[in-house]
């Protein structure tokens, strides 16, 4: 089953029930949105296919409000086919890290070979606002596991694309990039841990992508990584966090980054 059977041999199945169910057999791009970016799924193209993740193995129901549990096929204007997950499992959740990562693998398996992941994240850099988009051009994982199992000694190095980064620089000069620190969750981190974050190299705290990023890495796609910084980091910003202020900042900045996001894909 999910829990015990080999990982990649799950991911092929899955990826054959998303042939089946959305009868297209190949994508070439694969994206999972996070809190304030799935309005791009509606923006890149035209919808042929959506399929509750519960169909497809190994998926399961979304765990909470605002992350949405469909997959769809969508045709680019481009002729090229993006698989877009709505239902990113996260490490908090306790299942493991195989669930973790077996969207990804899943994508690798319907053909992509390009894998962009978005979240919603919180800035440790004061200048950036609430709304900010930032391209992630490195993380830091701090969930002390890893996708990768027994002797797979992967390399890292250049994990989130230069040519997928310029690509996003082209469409918006202004873009800012950062490190991303993935922490466990699902607290949010005190102000002393968001201190080491920043000491560590980081300017971009959250609870996802970087297990996935591996996941891509070892299946050889090119990653685009992007936080949309939902708030300041506890003690940056000096007013308390709340998840409803979370998912508020992302329905603000939902029209304008998705837009963007689309006209990155555009370009791929
Ligand atoms: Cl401040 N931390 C984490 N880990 N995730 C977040 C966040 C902060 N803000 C939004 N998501």
């Amino acid at each position: 089953d999910a829990a015990t059977g080999d990982p990649f041999e799950i991911a092929q199945l899955a990826a054959d029930d998303i042939a089946r169910e959305t009868g297209v057999d190949h994508h070439d791009i694969a994206l999972t949105l996070g809190s304030g970016w799935s309005k791009a799924a509606d923006l890149i193209g035209e919808t042929t296919a959506t399929v509750p993740a519960t169909a497809i193995t190994g998926f399961s129901k979304p765990a909470l409000e605002g992350h949405v549990g469909t997959i769809r096929s969508i045709l680019l204007p481009n002729g090229k086919r993006a698989l877009v997950i709505g239902a990113r499992t996260h490490y908090y959740e306790g299942h493991g890290v195989r669930r973790v990562v077996h969207s990804v693998r899943t994508a690798a398996a319907t053909g992509a070979t390009t894998m962009i992941l978005t979240n919603g994240a919180g800035g440790i850099k004061e200048h950036w606002k609430p709304g900010t988009p930032v391209l992630i051009n490195d993380h830091i994982n701090l969930t002390s596991d890893s996708p990768l199992e027994g002797a797979t000694f992967v390399d890292l190095t250049g994990l989130y694309s230069q040519r997928l980064r310029d690509i996003a620089h082209s469409i918006d000069p202004s873009l800012d990039e950062g490190v991303y620190c993935q922490f466990r969750g699902p607290h949010y981190e005190t102000p002393a841990e968001v201190q080491m974050a920043k000491t560590l190299g980081g300017h971009i705290v959250g609870m996802s992508t970087a297990l996935e990023a591996i996941a891509a890495r070892q299946a050889g796609m090119e990653v685009l990584g992007m936080s949309l910084i939902t708030n300041l980091a506890a003690g940056i910003q000096a007013t308390p966090l709340s998840h409803e202020e979370v998912i508020e900042a992302g329905r603000a900045a939902e029209a304008e980054i998705s837009s963007l996001l689309a006209r990155i894909v555009a370009e791929l």
